[in-house]
């Protein structure tokens, strides 16, 4: 018999602090109507001072270990997407690992940006299939906006901080169908941020502030024509039709590249998951949060058909189709 693997537990976590369109009002040359307007979004949570990628990690493991009845022990592996590490190394997997006191399974970080929760659980579901791991901690965690220019009204209204997470079982029975992942190098420079080890750190040159850069209606385009396709791609593997899914979970980067993917699902509002009005766009972290709320909310129920999706740096996209 297969073996597949399923989500046994779900948690989150967000910082306290709360940064409204009205607070940014004061900071740059923008408005809360232009901010609503053009991405959904009204607030983002942001870490506080100290509060690090790391401590977020933490609650929303704890949550998902507690939800799936999981102690530290039983676990054989954690994947974390971030492109936000507390440290450069070791990885943000391996200080996770340790305040759970899960030492001596595998634990490794996946950076592939906004994209990184759907990575992450794709690998851990691969290592589950291939019987070489049986529970898995798979994490989407980040603080971007600490790597954000708050002079720079293009982004700084964008980004949020927050995490995400599953505990992956495996299971005679499939939770996850398929996931499908992507990835165009090519357009590195429509989304990035610049600042490195190996290029160097270059100190009081012009690039030295760590910040993302972005080219937003460019990326804009390139999402929706991705997503759209990935959706396709999804349905077509698994020989479903797009009336089978009873929930889309989206990237929460913009309610209005969201509502093109629930068209192009002809999916009515109603049944996505929409976080993007609360919590801006925390990367990584933004399908599992919403995932989470979805779990706690009692909007999702056991049995359904859910689509994730995610598109984000890279370019890096990919998704993933459930039967939670
Ligand atoms: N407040 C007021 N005006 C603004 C602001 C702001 N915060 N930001 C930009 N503007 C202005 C621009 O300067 C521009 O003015 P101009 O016409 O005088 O030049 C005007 O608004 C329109 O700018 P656009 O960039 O064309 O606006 P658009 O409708 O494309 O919205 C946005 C911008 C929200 C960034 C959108 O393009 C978007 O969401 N892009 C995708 C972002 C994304 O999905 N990123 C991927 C994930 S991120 C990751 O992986 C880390």
């Amino acid at each position: 018999m297969g073996v597949y693997s399923r989500i046994a537990g779900t948690g989150s976590a967000l910082p306290e602090k709360v940064l409204s369109n009205h607070d940014l009002e004061k900071l740059v040359d923008t408005s809360d109507e232009w901010i609503a307007t053009r991405t959904g979004i009204r607030q983002r949570h942001v870490a506080a001072e100290g509060e690090t990628t790391c401590d977020l990690a933490e609650r929303a493991a704890l949550a998902a270990m507690e939800a799936a009845g999981v102690q530290a022990s039983g676990l054989d592996m954690i994947v974390l997407g971030t492109t936000t590490p507390d440290i450069i190394f070791p990885s943000t997997a391996c200080l996770l690992q340790h305040r759970l006191g899960a030492n001596g399974c595998a634990a490794f970080d996946v950076n592939a940006a906004c994209s990184g929760f759907i990575y992450a659980l794709s690998v851990a579901d691969a290592f589950i299939r291939a019987g070489t791991a049986r529970t898995v901690l798979v994490v989407g965690a980040e603080t971007l906006t600490r790597m954000l220019d708050w002079s720079d009204r293009s982004t700084c209204v964008l980004f949020g901080d927050g995490a995400g997470a599953v505990v992956l079982k495996a299971d005679t029975e499939a939770g996850v169908l398929s996931t499908h992942l992507h990835a165009d190098g090519g357009k590195k420079e429509l989304l990035y941020n610049p600042v490195g080890v190996s290029v160097g750190f270059k100190p009081g040159e012009e690039n030295a502030g760590v910040r993302v850069l972005m080219t937003g209606n460019e990326v804009f385009k390139h999402a929706v024509k991705a997503l759209d396709a990935v959706v396709d791609e999804t349905l077509a593997a698994n020989g479903l039709d797009k009336s089978a899914i009873d929930w889309l979970i989206p990237h929460q980067a913009n309610l209005r590249i969201i509502e093109a993917t629930a068209k192009r699902l002809q999916m009515s509002m109603d049944r996505v998951i929409v976080t993007v009005d609360r919590h801006g766009n925390t990367s990584a972290g933004s399908v599992p949060l919403a995932l989470d709320e979805a779990v706690r909310s009692g909007r999702v129920q056991r049995g359904q058909l859910l689509l994730l999706e995610a598109f984000g740096g890279g370019f890096t996209w990919g998704s993933a189709l459930i039967r939670y």
